[in-house]
């Protein structure tokens, strides 16, 4: 009999004797290892009527990883956020030029479905906000309107639990979301998020309304997810971007030529250690140490 190399056994043996013994069997045909760049923005400029809000923004949004957009109020952050899945095609009037692709894939190309989208880019916004559901509905709701055909109640635990919040809502699934405090109804909008288990998770100033140990919760929490899912969180807290991104982008406003009004502009981009110790824009040293902002 011949090996698929086209050795026969006993000198298939011999050579495998050979080989240091910790060497892994390599897999006859190996997966292609997925593109490190999840999202990516060519050139993206947004509008609100004639208002430029952002101007030409490039940026690739690593997988498997958190990115956490900072920059002064008005600078685009929720604007630049919102364009990762179309969320800006809800407010009338905005408008965008230049590419967002995810995947690989331009999200404004003819034939895609911005509700698809938003099920595997999903959004957890600044003011947490539970449905006046059930905590189990709440958590149940988007499996449900998508037709998840699984085990619900295994979908629910299984989301809470990842969530971080399970342990304090099991004995009171059927109670109203709305019951709960405002750092466990955050973790109950993230629970809801997950259960329709999206690939990128978008977070707007997710910790501004929490507490110090809420926060805390909730950073832990997107520590443990980020092995699962890509994060890209907006903050005002630059302590939180420190402690819990690998790369952060620094958005600023700029005077636009003929504008008459500044827009944001992406002032640096770079791993979160080297963006506070050693930024390389003047801007981002300004912002960063308090002098503008
Ligand atoms: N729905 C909207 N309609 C009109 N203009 C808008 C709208 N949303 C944002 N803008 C404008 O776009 C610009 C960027 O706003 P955006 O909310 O993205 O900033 P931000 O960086 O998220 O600010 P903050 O830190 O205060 O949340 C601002 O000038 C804002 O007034
Ligand atoms: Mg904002």
């Amino acid at each position: 009999m011949r090996s698929l190399m086209g050795v026969s056994e006993p000198r298939a043996e011999q050579a495998k004797a050979s080989l240091p013994t910790v060497a892994p069997t390599a897999p006859a045909i190996a997966a292609p290892a997925p593109d490190p760049i999840v999202l990516s923005t060519r050139g993206l400029s947004v509008w609100y009527g004639s208002a430029l809000a952002l101007r030409d923004i490039t940026i690739d949004i690593p997988r498997n990883q958190i990115t956490a957009l900072i920059g002064p109020s008005g600078c685009g952050k929720s604007t630049l956020i919102r364009c990762f899945n179309r969320m800006n095609d809800l407010i009338n009037g905005a408008r965008m030029e230049g590419e967002v692709r995810f995947d690989g894939e331009l999200i404004s190309a003819p034939g895609i479905d911005p509700v698809g989208l938003r099920r595997r880019i999903g959004m957890v916004f600044q003011k947490p906000n539970p449905f006046p559901k059930s905590i189990y509905n709440n958590v149940a709701w988007g499996a449900r309107i998508n037709g998840y055909r699984g085990d619900l109640d295994d979908l629910v635990e299984r989301s809470l639990r990842r969530a971080a919040l399970w342990d304090e809502v099991k004995t009171k699934l059927n109670r109203s979301g709305l019951e709960l405090s405002g750092g466990q109804q955050q973790r109950l909008c993230i629970a809801r998020t997950l259960a329709v288990e999206p690939e990128v998770i978008l977070m707007d100033e997710p910790c501004s309304a929490l507490d110090p140990i809420s926060t805390a919760r909730v950073e832990d929490l997107m520590d443990d997810l980020k092995n699962d899912y890509t994060i890209v969180i907006v903050t005002h807290n630059m302590q939180q971007a420190r402690r819990v991104s690998d790369r952060t982008a620094c958005l600023m406003l700029d005077e636009a030529p003929g504008e008459g009004h500044r827009t944001g502009i992406l002032a640096e981009f770079s791993p979160t250690d080297l963006l506070f110790t050693n930024p390389k824009d003047p801007r981002t040293e300004a912002y960063i140490t308090g002098r503008i902002g």
